[in-house]
């Protein structure tokens, strides 16, 4: 599949989180149950997961793979945390993981399939693949193309992609076909009432809206009702 122009993801380059996201911290509770040595964050943007991990987590070892330079070249001053780029659609490296995790990654590619089965594969057996990402309880697929139009020169703003849904149906289908994994479970994240993002000028950015006590976060796409998908092999 040709990857197309996203440039959503450089905005992690400036922006440094001292505060865990909410995802993560769901995710570490997911964790408490886990026994692992070597935790992989694929795709780790601001690297707050990272951090989170290290300082949660430090007797173990914290690896982070990012296919943006930029992200890299950030990343490599964090302590004790080893980082390596790579894209995960073509991996390179041979090395296997007990934890392979990817947050907000999924619904980057018009194609969960290879990404599932690469993060699989990069995982030990007996070890544990988690994939955040938001899904559709509907029986439809959303794959997208966007324009930032904030000028007149309409032919020549740039196409971009990396904003799409799944429907948990073609997930389930997927993992239910992919040989090592034993099992899975999908774990839906229930955002608190009292967890309010603020809708900011980039409109791709995602803000949270109120709806039956609790709050749901959106963006100028779509609404996002949020999973973790463990995958145990
Ligand atoms: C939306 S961000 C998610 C960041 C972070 N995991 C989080 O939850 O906040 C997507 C990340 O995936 C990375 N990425 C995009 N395509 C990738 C690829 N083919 N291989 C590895 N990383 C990729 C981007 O550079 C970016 O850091």
């Amino acid at each position: 599949m040709k990857f197309g122009k996203r440039d959503h993801d450089n905005l992690y380059v400036k922006e440094n989180l001292n505060e865990p996201k909410f995802i993560h911290k769901f995710l570490l509770k997911l964790l408490l149950k886990k026994k692992y040595i070597d935790f992989l964050d694929i795709g780790f943007g601001n690297g707050s997961l990272l951090k989170l991990m290290k300082y949660q987590c430090q007797e173990k070892k914290i690896w982070g793979c990012d296919i943006n330079p930029k992200l890299i070249n950030k990343a490599k001053k964090f302590k004790n945390i080893k980082i390596f780029k790579e894209d995960i659609l073509n991996p390179r490296r041979k090395s296997k993981f007990d934890i392979v995790h990817a947050s907000g990654v999924l619904h980057i590619f018009d194609d969960p399939h290879k990404l599932i089965k690469n993060m699989v594969n990069k995982c030990k057996t007996n070890g544990t693949v988690f994939i955040c990402t938001f899904l559709s309880e509907e029986k439809i697929d959303v794959i997208t193309r966007y324009k930032i139009v904030n000028n007149f020169n309409y032919k020549k703003v740039p196409e971009q992609m990396g904003w799409n849904k799944f429907s948990k149906n073609t997930i389930i289908n997927i993992l239910k076909n992919i040989k090592k994994i034993k099992k899975f479970k999908l774990h839906k994240i229930k955002f608190p009432e009292n967890l309010i993002v603020k809708k900011k000028k980039d409109v791709l950015r995602s803000w949270t809206i109120k709806k039956q006590k609790r709050s749901i976060f959106k963006n100028s796409i779509f609404e996002q009702e949020y999973f973790y998908i463990e995958i145990n092999l």
